[in-house]
């Protein structure tokens, strides 16, 4: 019964005035799309009713947006079924840290989500996966839903060590936060992004992206049942383990535009999309549905 993410990552884009003609655009698209009655007098609803994803849970949309837009996003998309994240928070939720974001403030400001070592913010940034682990946690522990990325580089691919890299990236990322996860997996969804498939036009062929998904899957119900998430859930390890990892959306990023999300989004491991460069405009975020 897990959920079917479309993720949208806007990056460093948009001012307050483009988010919210997005939005407008994209909501009066969307309700063309769900063939919904027009509301009279034209004021904002609730639209959730984005359908069964393929396994069972619920369709949901979520917009990574820069912090400073999340207040305006927010505004605009109220009642709309549309779910607002950050990309970026701290591991402290206030104090010392200047130029940074407090997962408490965000929450606090209707956010939703908050996406936690994304690419560019570990190589960019210098975030590591002990960041992550503890970004994951404060994420939660402000009533958010997390999102970790992981992802090998090409190097790291032509090396062979594409699956040892997002092995260790998922299970430190989820380190701290295993009993959360056995009480509620819905709260946390993991994005493969292979590096070399994030902004390039080089996106990984479904069987790329299958193989690493199932190996996540498998590796994710090992760590689990090992954990306390695994016994917390039913008693015996393994089987719970395998249980709660079913319920974790795991999404696929790099690349993913309309002519290519279609054969991706039917390998039943591919759980939705991080999507960088066409969820910037309505029609090609659209295009993905
Ligand atoms: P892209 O970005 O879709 O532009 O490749 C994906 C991401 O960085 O999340």
């Amino acid at each position: 019964m897990r959920d079917f993410i479309l993720a949208a990552n806007w990056k460093l884009n948009k001012t307050p005035s483009e988010a919210s003609q997005f939005f407008r655009d994209f909501n009066e698209k969307l309700e063309d799309r769900l063939s919904l009655p027009p509301t009279a007098g034209g004021e904002s609803r609730d639209i959730r009713g984005f359908g069964e994803g393929p396994n069972g849970g619920r369709r949901r949309i979520v917009f990574f947006v820069p912090a400073l837009l999340v207040a305006t996003s927010e505004q605009v998309v109220k009642d709309t079924g549309l779910e607002i994240g950050g990309q970026n928070i701290w591991v402290e939720t206030k104090g010392a840290f200047t130029g940074e974001n407090s997962s408490d403030v965000l929450s606090a400001m209707g956010a939703a989500w908050a996406l936690v070592g994304h690419s560019e913010r570990r190589s960019i940034f210098g975030e590591t996966d002990k960041h992550t682990a503890q970004k994951m946690k404060t994420a939660l522990a402000s009533g958010l839903s997390a999102m970790l990325c992981v992802g090998e580089t090409l190097a790291e691919r032509e090396a062979g060590d594409n699956l040892k890299v997002v092995f260790r990236q998922l299970e430190e990322g989820l380190s701290l936060i295993t009993d959360v996860i056995a009480k509620d997996p819905s709260r946390v969804a993991i994005a493969y992004e292979p590096v070399w498939a994030i902004g390039t036009g080089k996106v990984a062929t479904p069987e790329q992206a299958s193989e690493v998904h199932q190996a996540l899957r498998k590796r994710l119900a090992e760590f689990l049942g090992k954990s306390n998430a695994g016994s917390a859930a039913s008693g015996t390890t393994s089987a719970s383990g395998t249980a709660v990892a079913a319920e974790i959306a795991l999404l696929y990023g790099g690349s993913v535009k309309p002519d290519n999300a279609k054969a991706l989004g039917l390998k039943p491991d591919i759980d939705g999309f991080l999507v960088g460069g066409a969820s910037l405009e309505p029609d090609s975020f659209l295009g993905l549905f």
